[in-house]
């Protein structure tokens, strides 16, 4: 329900950061929750929300939407303990006098709450990214850097982003991205899907309405009255699987064909997705289901039977019911992701969600188009070209204080990476942790490249060593010297796709190659200065938030082409 007429030609929400109270699953007390609350263009009585999560933002392609941000959160936080802990720092610890490893957030030390909203998968001019560094609390305090457009028109508490919607047709997500606290904010229910839609998808024959389903999937740790829990301590059956902001779901429905479109919002949890039906119904235990697009759009349809997503990762499916009996349960299963994946060290999920076969074919069937015969383009590869750069990013873990940083450089240190505007370049996400980590970047979709093995403690020994002697730049440990295997093509439903987040493996480097970096230009719903200048700063980071918040998230900036 957009206002469209304050900023004409664009879809403008008023949305508020709202404490609430949200029941997890009936046999659940209510639990205090946190959550974005839109307010509704006639009626100033209504708002527009559930409590838990936030409403569905769904936009036109290429038509803007202007957002207002209001932070009423309280001012104490819900997971006030672990602030303290984030503050305080680990007391054991201090004696030794490390380099500064950790970013401290840039807030007075009586700041308790602080929050920023980042539109996931966007292509948002810097000012309207919510990046940390904008983070602002709910009683008006700023961070360094914080943006609003209008500054004028808003109170200390509000921000005013731009989002262009000049993505593909796709599902992004709005979530907090509060500096250093954006594990426990999401964790707290700040988070809401985005649904970019082309007129143009229409002619595709998909299933819409109530056959097109979201799914937003995380996983919760309840205290016995129902309210929420966050641990981390992973402790066997502490974990619980919540699709919607409901635990253990289940969704009645048609023996047709469905759409469903499938985001990980979890904090850290990998899944390995399946839909497993009862041995007597298929000959083998588990429905093929067809992939037709991910982070950033629609990809050739392939059929699958399982895939493993990482924390902010999209996968866009067609699930066909059709040939299931009535009174077929279909269960989304995780079958054999750990939450640490592939290591372990948690409670693992098995069963998520269940599709309970028990409505009739509704009149005039299903006439949506059958997934081996949507027309769906196929995405065309990025190729290097001669001469491209390369940047090697290590995901390296203090083997001290277990601090995670990018190059062991911590967040906090200005950016040291200058991109051309209108350039393409290779990353290389140097892993050699026991441990995969979905890395994300800001702005820009990617294609996989390719995997390669790489000798993880050899590296990681002379990376430390490196480290130790100074850095030198002329002494940086040669990748290649490493390398203990040929490259590795990307995985079937990564190949040939538009991404935004890439499992990075362990004892492993992975290669992207990017889109052009060009932010977008010009004005943007016709708001002064809300279009990009260079140079133009962003961000990329790790997606399991406990990690992000901690130090693995670096600044990196476009600069002009002549610069
Ligand atoms: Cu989904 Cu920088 O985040
Ligand atoms: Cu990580």
């Amino acid at each position: 329900m957009p206002d469209p007429s304050v900023y004409p030609g664009a879809d403008y929400y008023d949305v508020t950061m709202r404490k609430g109270t949200w029941r997890f699953h009936r046999d659940l007390g209510p639990a205090t929750v946190w959550g974005y609350w839109a307010k509704h263009p006639h009626d100033p009585h209504k708002a527009i929300g559930m409590g838990y999560l936030g409403p569905t933002i769904s936009v036109t392609k290429d038509r803007p939407t202007v957002v207002k941000w209001r932070n009423e959160l309280p001012t104490t936080h819900m997971f006030q303990s672990v602030v303290d802990g984030i503050r305080g720092g680990d007391p054991q610890l201090t004696p030794v006098a490390p380099p500064p490893y950790k970013s401290e957030p840039p807030f007075p030390k009586n700041v308790n709450v602080w929050n920023v909203v980042h539109q996931h998968g966007g292509f948002t001019a810097p000012q309207s990214d919510g990046a940390p560094l904008h983070s602002f609390s709910p009683d008006g305090v700023h961070a360094e850097s914080y943006t609003t457009l209008e500054p004028g028109k808003v109170e200390p508490n509000e921000a005013i982003c731009a989002y262009t919607n000049r993505e593909l047709s796709s599902m992004l997500w709005y979530h907090d991205h509060g500096m250093g606290m954006t594990s426990l904010n999401v964790y707290a229910g700040l988070a809401g899907l985005y649904l970019v839609r082309d007129p143009a998808d229409e002619r595709l024959g998909l299933p819409q309405g109530e056959y097109e389903v979201p799914l937003v999937l995380q996983d919760r740790t309840f205290h016995k009255d129902g309210s929420l829990a966050y641990t981390m301590t992973q402790q066997e059956g502490e974990d619980t699987p919540v699709v919607n902001g409901k635990a253990y779901p289940f969704l009645a429905v048609e023996p047709r064909r469905y759409r469903l479109r499938i985001l990980n919002a979890s904090n850290e949890r990998f899944w390995r997705l399946r839909f497993d039906v009862p041995r007597d119904v298929l000959p083998q235990p588990t429905l093929p289901f067809w992939l037709i697009g991910t982070d950033g759009g629609f990809r050739a349809p392939l059929r699958m039977l399982n895939f493993l997503i990482g924390s902010a990762e999209r996968y866009d499916l067609i699930v066909d019911f059709s040939r299931m009996p009535m009174g077929t349960n279909v269960t989304l299963t995780n079958y054999n992701a750990p939450v640490h994946y592939p290591g372990g060290g948690g409670p693992e999920i098995s069963e998520i969600m269940q599709f309970r076969v028990t409505e009739p074919l509704s009149a005039g069937g299903d006439r949506t188009t059958p997934p081996e015969k949507l027309k769906l383009p196929e995405v065309a590869p990025i190729e290097p070209e001669p001469g491209i750069r390369r940047r090697e990013w290590v995901l390296y873990q203090h083997e001290l204080f277990g601090t995670m940083t990018f190059n062991a450089v911590p967040f906090m240190e200005p950016s040291q990476d200058f991109i051309k505007a209108g350039s393409t370049e290779i990353w290389e996400y140097i892993n050699p942790n026991h441990d995969a980590h979905p890395m994300h970047v800001h702005l820009i979709n990617f294609q996989v490249l390719n995997r390669q093995p790489i000798d993880a403690a050899g590296y990681q020994a002379d990376y430390e060593k490196w480290l130790d002697g100074g850095r030198r730049p002329e002494d940086r440990p040669v990748l290649a010297n490493y390398l203990t295997g040929p490259p590795i093509p990307p995985d079937p439903d990564e190949a040939r796709s538009y991404k935004d987040t890439v499992k990075s493996y362990p004892e492993t480097v992975t290669r992207i190659i990017t889109q052009e970096f060009s932010p977008p230009t010009g004005t943007i719903a016709s708001i002064p200065g809300s279009g990009t200048t260079l140079p133009a700063t962003y961000i990329h980071h790790c997606h399991i938030l406990e990690h992000e918040d901690d130090d693995l998230m670096r600044p990196w900036t476009i600069v002009g082409t002549d610069g």
